[in-house]
């Protein structure tokens, strides 16, 4: 097992190519199982999450290449002449739960799955739902035994008119790809308005499908007989520029993040302004500036896009810890994601939790300390606070954090934190 050590307290300063989004590549990938036509997909980060999906598409009969030939452009090119297994096993869905979303190309091209249920997973139970609902409005047979979904249908799948009771963007984006091959005309009413719900519907039409509305709350679809291939890029991961621009804000100094859509990361932006960072962008350059050692406390509370991201919560949280006075931080998304409350206070943090809500003490400074990633998200806001605190500090458990930030001890390296990966 790895561990990553670091020795905090020094100023970041330099520069940092954001890497394509974890969050489009997953939905942007299945869906190239949707055409018999090659898929190129370029600016593919190197994440455990994809390296996962790579090998549950292949096992389904996708024949990829996954060239990483440089940093800047893994591409992968993605060919699924015929779907030769309708079965996503339990044991590779369990490492990614996106994987459930295979079930949508699998139906609508073959019409026959059997997916495992994803389960639970740190954050929350994640329930499935609003995926089973749609499926029996498209006229899918579904039996769910011994941990999965049997899926089946004889004809095209059914057009609907579907209302969400929450703009959840998996369920989103499995109506697009449903939908794109359905017998006539979907509408999904309070759809997730996402970057990544936009991305993937834009590649979509690329292919051929009749798609409009999408960053909307109501997304029109009129269905097609076939798919083609195209060629896109992966956008830019708002989720790893934001955990940048946090982390800077926390210990000081000036970098400049390249290749971002600044306005997809306006909310946190301007909050961190507010609370006494400087920011400017130009194009697709984000600079980041913190020059003075007031952290102002801010309060935040979760919300769909275009409110304040989830996936930002436990880093927003880090800085929070370190603020001139008592901050509030409502978790609205998962019912569980507060698991980094108790490693930040490993750190000197004093944070008190209240149902949904975390309320926050800022502290001068953090003493450097051993703790374990528990998430995804929350080995981020790890990084930050050992990022900050004086001394050193470990994270164990960084396999969260491989899963969805590409190399993010290099990016820090190279902008004079000292940090190492090692073996534990
Ligand atoms: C996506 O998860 C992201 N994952 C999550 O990022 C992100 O936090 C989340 O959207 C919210 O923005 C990927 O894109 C791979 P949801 P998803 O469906 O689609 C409830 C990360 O760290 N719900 O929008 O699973 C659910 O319980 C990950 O990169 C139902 O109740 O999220 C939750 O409370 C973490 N029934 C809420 O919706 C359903 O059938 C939001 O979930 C489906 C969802």
């Amino acid at each position: 097992m790895d561990l990553i050590e670091i020795i905090g307290g020094s100023p970041l300063e330099g520069e940092i190519q954001i890497s394509g989004s974890k969050n489009a590549s997953l939905p942007m990938m299945i869906a190239s199982l949707l055409t018999k036509e090659k898929v190129e997909l370029d600016n593919i980060p190197n994440l455990s999450d994809v390296l996962i999906l790579v090998e549950l598409m292949k096992s389904l009969g996708a024949e990829i290449q996954f060239d990483q030939s440089s940093d800047l452009k893994n591409k992968i090119t993605c060919t699924t002449k015929e779907i030769l297994n309708t079965e996503a096993s339990y044991n590779l869905v369990r490492k990614m739960r996106a994987s459930f979303w295979v079930l949508a190309p699998l139906i609508a091209r073959h019409g026959e799955a059997k997916v495992s249920l994803p389960g639970g997973c740190a954050i929350g139970t994640r329930p499935i739902d609003f995926y089973l609902s749609i499926l029996k409005k498209m006229g899918v047979t579904l039996d769910l035994k011994e941990g999965y979904v049997f899926a089946s249908i004889k004809s095209r799948l059914k057009p609907l008119d579907f209302s969400l009771d929450f703009p959840s963007v998996g369920v989103t984006h499995f109506f697009l790809m449903m939908s794109s091959l359905a017998d006539g005309r979907s509408i999904i009413k309070n759809a997730a308005k996402e970057p990544e719900v936009i991305a993937l519907a834009e590649m979509l039409i690329k292919m051929g499908a009749k798609i409009k509305g999408h960053g909307s709350d109501i997304i029109i679809v009129d269905g097609v007989a076939n798919l083609n291939g195209t060629k896109v890029s992966i956008p830019p991961d708002r989720i790893e520029a934001g955990t940048f621009a946090i982390a800077v804000s926390a210990t000081g100094g000036s970098i400049s993040l390249k290749g971002v859509n600044p306005n997809e990361i306006n909310l946190l932006t301007n909050l961190l302004e507010q609370s006494g960072t400087k920011i400017s962008s130009d194009g697709n350059r984000l600079n980041i500036k913190k020059d003075n050692k007031i952290i102002k406390p801010m309060d935040i509370s979760t919300a769909p896009y275009p409110g304040f991201p989830t996936d930002l919560q436990a880093q927003f949280m880090a800085l929070m810890a370190l603020g001139n006075g008592r901050s509030t931080i409502k978790e609205n998304i998962f019912e569980n994601r507060f698991m980094h409350v108790q490693e930040l206070a490993r750190f000197g943090a004093k944070i008190k939790l209240k149902a949904d809500t975390a309320i926050v003490e800022g502290v001068k400074e953090f003493n450097s300390a051993p703790v374990m990633a528990t998430d995804l998200r929350a080995s981020a806001s790890l990084i930050i606070a050992a990022l900050s605190a004086k001394g050193k500090s470990s994270i164990r458990r960084i396999y969260h954090l491989d899963r969805g930030f590409d190399k993010i001890e290099n990016k820090l390296k190279s902008c004079g934190a000292k940090i190492e990966r090692k073996r534990d």
